[in-house]
């Protein structure tokens, strides 16, 4: 069974790609994958561990031991982990290390393609979805916003963090997800791009349900 729809959200830190997924999941009638969360929990593990995660054998290792203990697509939704562990500073710190690391990068693509078979219509957000996982999505976003308005955010929406910590934190992963060898952050070529900085969430909400609805996609819920 091969799936129908996949609409894929890309962007940098704080864009505003879980909070518009989810919104979308809700109006279409969509399942919602955070592929995100899969690269921090290897992060968080490796720490836990004690692995040095730019050890690219060993934090593979690691990979293929959690994918093992999760069965498989398993570990994409696995509810082990608290959002607040996976988003702490420490993880924040390790997670482009280790989502560099070009074996890891295969795995996760395959469980995220195996899962998204699974799904009729699905939204999921990233980095690379639309340019490496599914290039052939009818429906790809592409999400940015200047780094300080994502920094804002960022500290309203946690409330950890100085403004200063976390604009460092964004401005780094940024740098490091852009640059990276292997499925570098970036817009595919046919993906909407929308600069979010000055719009609210029901305004960006808006202009992605319309570019769906003009693509086709049905209102199923
Ligand atoms: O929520 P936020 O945008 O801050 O980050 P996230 O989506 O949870 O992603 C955390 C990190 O995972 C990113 O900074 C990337 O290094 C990595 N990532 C990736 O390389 N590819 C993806 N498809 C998703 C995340
Ligand atoms: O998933 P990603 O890291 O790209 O961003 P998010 O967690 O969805 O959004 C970060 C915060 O920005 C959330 O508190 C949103 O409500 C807020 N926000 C937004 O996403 N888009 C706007 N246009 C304005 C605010």
């Amino acid at each position: 069974p091969g799936v129908s729809t996949v609409i894929a959200v890309d962007g940098p830190a704080a864009a505003g790609k879980t909070s518009t997924c989810l919104a979308l999941a809700e109006i279409f009638g969509l399942r919602y994958l955070e592929s995100g969360r899969t690269y921090r929990i290897i992060a968080f593990e490796a720490l836990r561990r004690e692995i040095p995660v730019d050890n690219a054998r060993e934090v593979t290792g690691l990979c293929d031991d959690l994918i093992r203990e999760s069965r498989s697509a398993g570990l994409l939704t696995s509810e082990r982990y608290a959002p607040d562990k996976l988003r702490a500073t420490p993880v924040n710190v390790a997670v482009s290390a280790v989502a560099k690391i070009a074996d890891v990068r295969q795995r996760v693509t395959s469980l995220i393609r195996l899962w998204a078979k699974s799904q009729a219509q699905c939204v999921i957000e990233g980095r690379d979805i639309g340019t490496t996982i599914f290039p052939t999505a009818p429906v790809k976003f592409y999400l940015t916003a200047t780094p300080e308005v994502r920094a804002m955010r960022r500290v309203r929406q946690e409330r950890a963090g100085s403004y200063e910590n976390v604009l460092e934190d964004v401005i780094r992963r940024d740098e490091a997800d852009m640059s990276r060898a292997v499925s570098p952050l970036a817009a595919a070529e046919d993906a909407i791009r929308i600069d979010t900085s000055g719009l609210t969430l029901d305004q960006v909400v808006s202009r992605m349900s319309s570019a769906c609805l003009n693509r086709g996609l049905e209102i199923n819920r």
